[in-house]
């Protein structure tokens, strides 16, 4: 533990003149506070659910589900917060955004390295993403160590292998097989029954903060091209289908 500074501040624990003196709008224009100030909230939940997903990672690998449950719901947690920030956002009409639009050039939630993080720290590995950040970044290297790091999914694989289910092939297929017996005797097998259903609420949660983003997008932009140089809407609407744990939706359809 680190010794507390005698006559230590709220400003100084909270290093809030780093932190407010971090909003710095291109243009003079009233609405660019907020779109900085929500994009940067968004980044300091991000750091905080990818803390709280490296324990719960941690906890799932030694078996001790009450606390990884404990994590992964305060998670969940954070995902409705962001979710709901969204109506915040969307005070902000096409004619307020469209006047300082301009400034951004190319940046875009798209660079996010955190948000890619959490989805390859949950399962969603898609190396085709690192392309997009220089050889030499640390947000590269960041995100190659959580590609070759155990996720969430894969840590709830170890799990059930531990209780003893075969998972054939790993495919989708095998797995969702692998879970149905769980499911078929969610009694017994009660820890892993719940450890799926609190993968399914993240699931379910990213899925949602997806929809609302594409929603906030089109009414904000239309079917206008991204900052980020994608087709914009119609690009974010194909994530809306990406899941963390296909299995776990796979074995709905079997029971
Ligand atoms: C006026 C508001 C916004 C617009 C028009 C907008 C538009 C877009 C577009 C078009 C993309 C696709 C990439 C590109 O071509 O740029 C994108 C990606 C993204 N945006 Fe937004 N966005 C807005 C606000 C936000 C906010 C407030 C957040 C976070 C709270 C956010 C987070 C992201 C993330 C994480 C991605 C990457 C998604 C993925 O690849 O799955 N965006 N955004």
């Amino acid at each position: 533990m680190t010794a507390t500074p005698a006559g230590i501040t709220y400003t100084d624990y909270l290093s809030l003149d780093e932190l407010l003196g971090a909003q710095r709008p291109l243009s003079a224009l009233h609405d660019e506070m907020l779109f900085i100030v929500i994009h940067q909230t968004k980044e300091l939940w991000l750091k905080q659910m990818l803390h709280e997903l490296r324990l719960a990672i941690e906890l799932v690998g030694e078996d001790r589900f009450a606390p990884a449950y404990k994590a992964m719901s305060r998670v969940s947690r954070i995902q409705s917060v962001m979710t709901l920030s969204w109506d915040v956002l969307a005070t902000l009409t096409p004619v307020d955004y469209t006047a300082f639009r301009n400034v951004l050039g190319t940046s875009s939630g798209f660079q996010s390295a955190q948000f890619r993080e959490l989805e390859f720290r949950l399962g969603i590995k898609d190396e085709r993403y690192l392309s997009h950040y220089p050889a030499d970044s640390h947000e590269h290297s960041r995100l190659l160590a959580a590609l070759e790091q155990l996720s969430l999914r894969e840590a709830s694989h170890l799990a059930l292998e531990r209780g003893g289910f075969g998972l054939g092939d790993r495919s989708v297929q095998s797995l969702a097989a692998a879970w149905v017996q769980v499911y078929r005797d969610s009694e017994r097998w009660f820890d892993l029954y719940q450890l799926a259903e609190k993968l399914v609420d993240l699931d379910d949660a990213l899925a949602s903060w997806r929809h609302k983003h594409v929603l906030t997008v089109e009414r904000i932009i239309g079917s206008k091209p991204g900052t980020g140089g994608s087709a914009g809407a119609a690009y974010l609407r194909s994530t809306i289908d990406k899941r963390a744990f296909p299995e776990l939706w796979a074995l709905r359809t079997e029971l």
